[in-house]
């Protein structure tokens, strides 16, 4: 049989080793062809014309000034819109597209310029003078979601439970019987996403087929979207998208930009090109969205949980709910009998909320973890016990086993790295200098996901190997990773592999979300790379010339770009040998790789632990991050380079939810008042100190052909309430509300 990468892990060369990116030389180089930097032959240009009221109604839109700029080929409005008329609801989100006079938030798109260049577009766009009927707008989710409202949709949730909600056992009564309690609101911003690459695309038509140069993170996804609003078949539309600087799940969504170049193309009927600015992005491609939460525990004596409430409302748009599921780990990160989650939404004059890297996990885990390190010092227990003592020997929601579950290695090495058995406890104790010093921590899990995926291989007469998959790679290292799997599975080296993405006509992935194209689209390319070795395997076995000559298929492993028996390793030969022989032009494996029914046998979860030191600054009171330590679990690393990489990267967005993202909102006029990196507060290198990843060897059989679990959201998970943890330890201030900042400690 072909090369087994979760099976012989000693066999695999690349697997599993710090391989550098393969796409790294084209990227540093500026080779690497982003959605706006595609070549395109008689390229117009498109700018946005956002609103600057968050509601009311569009009553006049001046554009004769804008129109008389040299250059200026169209200016679409409201007044002027094609109409879209689709026959059914198109999936996805739901869009503002110039279809009413209507605004509904802060920087809607109401409207856009079609020009030759792109300053004559931005220019003209600026000189369009817009007027509105004006009306207050509603955007503060705490006059709607306050404790009082909060504690009564609590009281009564037995009768509202939403679908998204979890119930098992008694609350009411363990909670009031409980000998230690915790009783809390935690709460998280409004955070805006900002990928490197802003949003872009390049819309082109022939005829009624229309091709999309995209930063998309799920070219399946988008066509779909896409093709409805037009009411075109799937088919006419192609979606490209070769590389994507980064998305954190706002590029998961096809927004309303997209269908408006797409609008702009066929009017002016030639190719157009629109690039959102920094400032523009900051309200119609979404956002991480503001959650209230109440967190109520009770323990007995010995620091076992008895109950457990978790109550989620998050703000959205009044055009379409979002739920930030941010009570849905809560029900199974710890054993406890009884327990109820629930999620709400309040309506307000906003864009719509979306995923962001984690959602649900990242401002969930805030609560759960602060509330569970109020609960260890209620008990005077150390936290890491308290979680101990609380480790769920399988899923307490579902009662089905772990498919693997390394939590409790991750406290043990993560704590030792960090040198917690050092910790004074009590806060304010320990001290760097005149600093003071606080050490923190906090667990963390997210699912592991995977859906069909589809794969194909062309071997070539030269011995080199073409692979593709649909996919997309976010910046997360796709490329590199599926290149090792299949160099692997075929026996070749890693420059003979040639793979290929981002593009709706290759063969269906899906999106790059979820953590979940390693087990995905990694699954279908070693199954592809399988099928055809077995397809040449076969050929060789039938081949009266070949060594191999009637040999058993299954002795027969790919390695050393040849086939050769297993139990005699001069015994074979090369690929290239049997394909010429047998005047072979190509060997193509396909081939679609899916779960099975895993997911009810098993509950299949990544874990972490991670550890924070903070320095509280004597005089400015100003917190500092100096180190962090996170240990997880999450299956088979496929490349240790990218992985870390990836996990540094999770953990400096943690770092910037903790102590600095909050995307602002001037209270009386909806207006976002941060719409920039100098104002948005991200973190820098400054901010970001020595950061420790710990992966724990985790073999995970049930859990996808390659053992791998998914690292892209685990990486941020916990985070801020490990850093939330240390500024309590070093302070004695416990903060529930993100960002930490200087004015909430003083
Ligand atoms: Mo992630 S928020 O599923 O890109």
């Amino acid at each position: 049989m072909a090369g087994k990468i979760g099976e012989s892990e000693q066999s695999a060369k690349y697997v599993g080793k710090a391989v550098n990116r393969v796409d790294g030389h084209s990227k540093v180089t500026g080779a690497a062809t982003y959605a706006a930097e595609h070549k395109i032959d008689d390229l117009v240009y498109a700018a946005l014309i956002q609103s600057t009221i968050a509601k009311g109604t569009i009553t006049k839109m001046d554009t004769s000034e804008a129109e008389r700029l040299p250059g200026v080929k169209v200016i679409i409005t409201p007044f002027n819109a094609p109409r879209l008329s689709s026959k059914s609801t198109p999936s996805g989100r739901s869009l503002l597209l110039l279809q009413d006079k209507q605004v509904q938030h802060d920087r809607q798109n109401i409207g856009l310029v079609i020009a030759d260049t792109w300053e004559s577009a931005s220019h003209a766009a600026s000189l369009v003078k817009v007027s509105y009927k004006q009306t207050e707008p509603q955007v503060e989710i705490e006059k709607h979601a306050t404790y009082e409202k909060l504690k009564s949709t609590t009281s009564e949730i037995g009768k509202q439970i939403s679908a998204a909600g979890h119930k098992r056992g008694d609350f009411s009564q363990a909670f009031a019987s409980g000998a230690h309690k915790v009783d809390q609101i935690y709460s998280t911003p409004m955070e805006s996403h900002n990928p490197m690459e802003p949003f872009a695309v390049i819309a082109s038509w022939e005829g009624e087929h229309l091709t999309l140069y995209d930063t998309t993170q799920a070219v399946f996804a988008t066509r779909k979207t896409v093709a409805e609003h037009f009411d075109i078949p799937e088919s006419h539309v192609r979606i490209i998208s070769p590389f994507v600087g980064g998305g954190f799940g706002s590029k998961l969504s096809t927004w309303s930009h997209v269908i408006l170049a797409a609008m702009a193309a066929r009017k002016v009927n030639l190719p157009v090109k629109l690039v959102l600015s920094r400032a523009q992005m900051y309200g119609p491609v979404g956002f991480r969205p503001k959650t209230i939460q109440r967190i109520l525990l009770a323990a007995d004596k010995n620091g076992k949980l008895t109950a457990i409430r978790h109550d989620n409302i998050n703000e959205t748009s009044h055009f379409e709910d979002y739920v930030e599921a941010s009570t849905h780990t809560t029900s199974r990160m710890y054993a406890c009998p009884n327990l109820i989650t629930s999620q709400n939404q309040v309506a307000l004059d906003i864009g719509t909320p979306t995923w962001m890297r984690a959602p649900g996990e990242a401002p969930g885990s805030f609560a759960l973890e602060s509330a569970m390190d109020e609960l260890a010092y209620e008990l005077g227990l150390d936290p890491i016990e308290l979680r101990v003592r609380n480790y769920p020997e399988k899923d307490p929601e579902s009662g089905l086993p772990w498919s693997s579950n390394s939590l409790r290695e991750c406290y043990k090495v993560g704590a030792e790295k960090f040198g917690w058995h050092k910790r004074n406890p009590e806060p304010k104790s320990m001290r760097a200098g005149k600093d003071l010093l606080g050490w923190g921590m906090a667990a963390a899990t997210y699912p592991t996901y995977r859906m069909a995926a589809n794969a194909q291989v062309t071997i070539l007469p030269s011995g080199e190997a073409l692979v593709q998959a649909g996919s997309q790679d976010i910046g997360t290292g796709t490329y590199t990773i599926m290149s090792q799997v299949a160099a692997d599975t075929l026996g070749l080296p890693i420059e003979k592999i040639k793979f290929e993405l981002g593009d709706s006509t290759l063969p269906r992935t899906p999106l790059s979300g979820g953590s979940m194209t390693a087990a995905s689209v990694g699954s279908a390319v070693q199954l592809a790379c399988q099928t055809a070795l077995n397809s040449l395997i076969k050929t060789a076995i039938a081949d009266q010339v070949s060594p191999l000559y009637q040999a058993k298929a299954e002795s027969i492993v790919a390695r050393d770009e040849g086939l050769y028996l297993s139990s005699d390793s001069k015994k074979g030969e090369r690929l290239t040998d049997i394909i010429k022989r047998n005047k072979l032009k190509q060997v193509v494996g396909k081939a679609e790789s899916k779960p099975g029914n895993e997911d009810e046998k098993y509950s299949m979860h990544s874990y972490g632990a991670i550890f924070a030191e903070v320095k509280i600054d004597s005089d400015l009171v100003r917190p500092k991050l100096t180190r962090m330590v996170g240990a997880y679990g999450a299956g088979k690393i496929l490349n240790l380079k990218t992985a870390r990489n990836q996990m540094f990267g999770g953990m400096t967005f943690g770092i910037g939810m903790a102590l600095m993202e909050h995307t602002l909102i001037d209270p009386k006029l909806g207006r976002i008042m941060n719409a920039d990196l100098a104002e948005y507060h991200l973190p820098v290198n400054l901010d970001v100190p020595n950061l420790d990843v710990i992966f724990i060897d985790e073999h995970d059989p049930h859990i996808n052909p390659l053992g791998a679990k998914g690292i892209g959201e685990i990486s941020i998970t916990g985070v801020a309430a490990a850093i939330a943890n240390a500024v309590y330890h070093a302070t004695g201030k416990r903060i529930r509300d993100l960002p930490i900042t200087i004015d909430k400690i003083m």
